[in-house]
């Protein structure tokens, strides 16, 4: 199942600019919206998991709200802050009004 894409939300629930959260049983999931281009990475800051969901989105990268490690939206790259490692990235498409994203991937970057 996890290989394939599934239903996780309509398109008009992510703004420009913005993340949202989502929980795929045990996956922690943030949808972004960048420059019109959808993302899906982990909502968990590797550094003490806080919701990057609700960071500020620059640059091509997701702020850690909270001690402002950024991360490369497109590849889940730790460009900055206190991280070891990056966070995983999820394949997203849009269909009628709908969000699909594949849950399996690569590990993170470093
Ligand atoms: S929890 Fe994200 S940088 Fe500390």
């Amino acid at each position: 199942m996890e290989d394939e894409f599934q239903y996780i939300a309509k398109v008009d629930e992510i703004e420009e600019g913005k993340g949202r959260p989502f929980v795929m049983g045990e996956h922690r999931i943030a949808l972004v919206r960048h420059e019109g281009v959808l993302y899906g990475v982990d909502d968990v800051c590797p550094h003490a998991d806080a919701s990057l969901a609700f960071g500020p989105v620059k640059d091509g990268c997701i702020i850690c709200p909270w001690h402002y490690a950024e991360f490369k939206l497109e590849t889940g790259e730790a460009m900055s802050g206190p991280v070891a490692r990056g966070i995983r990235t999820y394949e997203v498409k849009e269909v009628d009004g709908d969000i699909f994203i594949k849950l399996k991937k690569p590990e993170a970057t470093d």
